[in-house]
């Protein structure tokens, strides 16, 4: 295996936050970076944006991402592919928008990262972009009161299983991220069935009922915020990688008959 001379790479940090790292010849090998690197990266930065690097086909993608650590594997494997599909059964294959969560609520475990990578890219002002907002900066910035509230609150979460996930569970809405210790943000928007084929329903344990509804809604505006946001446009070829423990996400509405493909795998 050759290595890659990590500095000859350009890097472009994103506003307010999020790295981009482009390959100066357009045609890098993923597998010649460290894993180490590009987790310190994306640790630093919640959001690693690769460009300039080739696609790897799925078997090479696993086997790449097991060493960067264990795949989280659901009943469809390791790879999901996040394509539209007519017949649809779950919100993340239509055009609509999904909104915030966090990946692995549902699962045995939370991933650490997830990646992308882009097969196809939507046409420009087509939407679709993968939006982040980084939770540690939202507990940052919260007065030392609501923080205090906030540890004492879970969330419960309900829905049927209609894709790869379901059930019901109750987590912290805080939590700390792993590796910074830093308190982070566990929350998922509700899913309401007026809007979604397949409702999430969400209840603020330690929240009266009568102020259930102002309080998620006070919550999401201000993961919301555009200072704790970044919006991803995808293009044909980026590899995304992401700090699930940092961050929620979710992503916009497409717009018009535009679609795009993407690959996602998650490592714990
Ligand atoms: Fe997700």
């Amino acid at each position: 295996m050759t290595t890659i001379d990590a500095s000859a790479l350009r890097r472009t940090v994103q506003d307010p936050f999020g790295l981009v790292v482009e390959a100066p010849d357009g045609d890098a090998d993923l597998r010649d970076l460290a894993p180490g690197t590009l987790a310190a990266w994306t640790e630093e930065h919640r959001v690693l944006v690769l460009r300039g690097f080739r696609l790897l086909e799925k078997p090479a993608l696993v086997a790449y991402c097991e060493s960067w650590g264990e795949i989280l594997t659901w009943d469809f494997g390791a790879v999901l592919d996040l394509v539209i599909q007519d017949d649809a059964q779950n919100y993340l294959f239509t055009r609509g928008e999904v909104p915030f969560h966090w990946d692995g609520a549902f699962a045995r475990v939370d991933p650490r990262f997830f990646l992308f990578q882009c097969l196809r890219a939507p046409a420009a002002g087509g939407g679709g972009e993968t939006v982040f907002s980084d939770t540690t900066r939202v507990v940052a910035d919260a007065d030392p009161a609501t923080v205090h509230r906030w540890e004492s609150l879970g969330v419960t979460y309900r829905t049927e299983k209609l894709a790869h996930y379901g059930g019901e569970i109750t987590k912290p809405l805080l939590s700390r991220h792993p590796s910074s210790g830093a308190p982070t943000i566990r929350f998922a928007e509700p899913l309401p069935p007026d809007r979604f084929l397949n409702p999430l329903s969400v209840r603020v344990e330690g929240v009266a009922a009568a102020d259930q509804d102002r309080f998620v809604a006070d919550l999401c505006r201000l993961l919301h915020r555009a200072d704790y946001c970044y919006a991803h446009e995808w293009r044909d070829g980026d590899i995304l990688v992401a700090d699930n423990h940092a961050l929620v996400h979710g992503r916009n509405a497409f717009r018009g008959d535009a679609s795009r493909v993407l690959q996602r795998i998650q490592v714990i």
